[in-house]
């Protein structure tokens, strides 16, 4: 981290401004390793690998740390050489794309696939992941002036309240023990007036039945990520020439999707080499988290309402998901 990005952080305890008390390795520009201390209650924090930790490493996360450092790129505009990140962040955000001196906050980073274009806007953009996946996203966007990144938890973030001009949190809310109380964390460190972007799986009863990723999940959310990574990757080598054949079906994604095979074939303009990476990222990404928690259209609104949100928009959106956007009242 920067120390001039000290200014972004806070204590996730009592919400005190927060020191440098030691640098071990690297400079003020670039700090390696050290300790940040709080001014008010002292608790101490560790600056690892560049990235300040706020939450111990072992946590429930962890399969997507394992997934994100397994693909640091795969996702990456810059690295597929499309466009589907940054289509993707402007459609669900609504945002302009010059943002200039605003302070926008990233919460569910993964591996950085939106804190790229989220930096490209001229934002600074503090980027905070609960698992190891911040290893991946400070090798990728890290050395940018305009970024921070940090390890931290959404229901403890080392933020001041009203703080960001922008929020957003795409493809996390679902996968927290409490969808509920994590979007209401979020809600408290925007400024009045300021916007929230968020994405949540649908809820709809059938789905539990249909999606056949629910019947495994009970088991392969417990299975070590290393374990249930390898067969993922041994399962979509084997299945992708019939995949693709099956994809030609009418409803054929679907029945890939049945066979927990993820094929965007026809839907992104891939290689095939990239849509198998993809496939088998989202396939370990679909039956690996501890948590998988949809809500509704009808919840997510109630939940904006909750937080005193104003110009409130929720809808279907992006695949199987509820988008949520909302300003906070002044
Ligand atoms: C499916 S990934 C989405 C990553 C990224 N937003 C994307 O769409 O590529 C979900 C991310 O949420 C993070 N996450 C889960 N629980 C969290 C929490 N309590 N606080 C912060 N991040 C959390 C996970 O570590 C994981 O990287």
């Amino acid at each position: 981290m920067k120390s001039e990005h000290i200014k972004y952080l806070a204590c996730p305890g009592c919400a005190g401004d927060l020191i440098l008390k030691e640098v071990s390795s690297g400079q003020e520009n670039s700090i390696e390793s050290g300790q940040l201390q709080c001014s008010d209650c002292k608790a101490t924090y560790e600056i690892i690998r560049h990235v300040p930790r706020f939450v111990p490493t072992e946590n429930y996360a962890a399969s997507f740390g394992y997934e994100w450092n397994r693909h640091t790129r795969t996702q990456y505009d810059s690295y597929t050489g499309t466009r589907i990140s940054e289509e993707r962040f402007f459609q669900e955000t609504k945002w302009p794309r010059d943002l200039s001196g605003q302070v926008i906050l990233e919460v569910g980073s993964g591996s950085g696939r939106f804190t790229e274009p989220a930096a490209a806007t001229g934002a600074m953009v503090v980027s905070l992941d609960y698992s190891s996946a911040v290893d991946a996203n400070y090798a990728s966007n890290g050395h940018k002036d305009n970024v921070l990144v940090v390890q931290g938890d959404i229901y403890t973030m080392p933020f001041r309240t009203n703080f960001f001009d922008k929020l957003f949190c795409i493809g996390v809310i679902q996968h927290t023990p409490d969808p509920e109380r994590a979007f209401l964390r979020l809600t408290e460190h925007l400024k009045p007036g300021g916007s929230l972007a968020i994405d949540i799986y649908r809820y709809e009863w059938w789905r539990y039945l249909l999606v056949t990723r629910y019947w495994v999940r009970p088991i392969t959310k417990r299975l070590p990520p290393e374990t249930l990574y390898r067969w993922c990757e041994k399962y979509i080598n084997l299945m992708w020439p019939l995949a693709r054949w099956i994809n030609r079906l009418p409803k054929g994604r679907y029945i890939n999707l049945a066979l927990l095979i993820a094929d965007y074939r026809g839907r992104y303009p891939l290689s095939d080499a990239m849509l198998k990476e993809w496939a088998i990222l989202d396939t370990f990404d679909g039956l690996s988290p501890a948590y998988d928690k949809p809500k509704s259209l009808t919840e997510v609104t109630r939940w904006c309402v909750k937080a005193g949100l104003e110009n409130i928009e929720v809808e279907r959106g992006y695949g199987g998901l509820v988008e949520g956007r909302g300003t906070k009242a002044v």
